[in-house]
């Protein structure tokens, strides 16, 4: 029920009808028997700025911050966190009250360590590995930076845009990035000497769902693990060729439970039932929203 100590939360984007993620906390949230609420918030571009003044007014504890907002929000913030700094985006915030009402707020990333949380929970430990990234945009440099976090030793961007790659790698600046135009023939020679795959690329993505990032009638290396960052649909054309051809695969909705996950524990201080919020996600794929 909500009541006059309901506590608010929500995600500010444009658009946001789509979202999985007031599902997906809420069923959190009526897990654990909080009374807490998560809403969509549509912010139009030019507006986040009031959005996040208003979000301190109405006395919400926090938001998600998606696109559009990712960057633009970082200006409006008390303190950013190191990681979202270091990524140049924003997917959290949270706002604190001191005793006279005067409120904080911080920005923060959790989309490099979800990452690496869905990827350990799929069965891959990074460290020591050769990783493909391909995409060189915002998810792309949350998963190379928490790939570099965790000790991978070798990271290929392979993009479309060669630019937006070598960009990449040097706003992150460290030896074991190197980047490449993304070609079939240079993502079949890449993927040779790695263990890891992700497409970080909206290739695949509904309604597009023929479309792959890898050539058609190409096996892929059975002993590479593959990590598709689009969940819908949940097995997209590139995991189908990965699983037919032997590889290890690991779906985008882990990622997005993962994030989603460790913004509920920045907001509430409370393990987040990650079980609960994966069902959740799934039950509203399948209803097609
Ligand atoms: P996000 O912030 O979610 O990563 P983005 O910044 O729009 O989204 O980046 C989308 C990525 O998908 C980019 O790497 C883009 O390649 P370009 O930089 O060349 O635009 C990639 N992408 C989108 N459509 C693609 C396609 N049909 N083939 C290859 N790459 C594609």
């Amino acid at each position: 029920m909500i009541d006059g100590r309901t506590q608010l939360v929500g995600v500010i984007g444009w658009p946001v009808e789509h979202s999985l993620s007031p599902a997906m906390h809420n069923a959190a949230f009526e897990a654990l028997g909080l009374n807490w609420r998560y809403v969509p918030l549509p912010v139009a571009p030019g507006m986040v700025e009031a959005a996040v003044r208003g979000l301190v007014a109405l006395g919400f504890r926090g938001a998600n911050v998606t696109v559009p907002h990712k960057q633009s929000v970082m200006p409006v913030l008390d303190s950013t966190a190191p990681e979202a700094a270091a990524i140049g985006a924003v997917n959290t915030i949270l706002i604190t009250r001191g005793p006279d009402a005067t409120a904080t707020v911080s920005g923060y990333n959790t989309d490099a360590q979800g990452f690496i949380n869905a990827l350990r929970r799929g069965g891959f430990e990074p460290q020591g590995t050769r990783v493909i990234v391909v995409g060189a945009g915002g998810a792309a440099r949350a998963v190379v930076r928490g790939l570099l976090a965790a000790g991978a030793v070798q990271i290929t961007v392979l993009n479309r845009t060669l630019e937006r790659a070598l960009r990449l790698i040097s706003d992150l600046g460290d030896p074991r990035l190197t980047a490449q135009e993304l070609t079939p023939e240079s993502l079949v020679t890449a993927a040779d000497g790695a263990e890891l795959l992700v497409n970080t690329t909206t290739v695949g993505m509904w309604p597009d769902v023929q479309g792959s990032i890898w050539p058609a009638g190409v096996p892929v290396p059975s002993r590479l693990t593959v990590f598709d960052l689009v969940y819908n649909p949940l097995e997209t054309s590139l995991l189908r060729q990965a699983r037919k051809s032997g590889a290890q695969t690991i779906d985008g909705l882990g990622m997005l439970v993962e994030q989603g996950a460790l913004a509920f524990e920045i907001w509430t201080g409370q393990p987040a039932p990650s079980e609960v919020m994966r069902a959740a996600c799934e039950k509203q794929l399948r209803a097609g929203r």
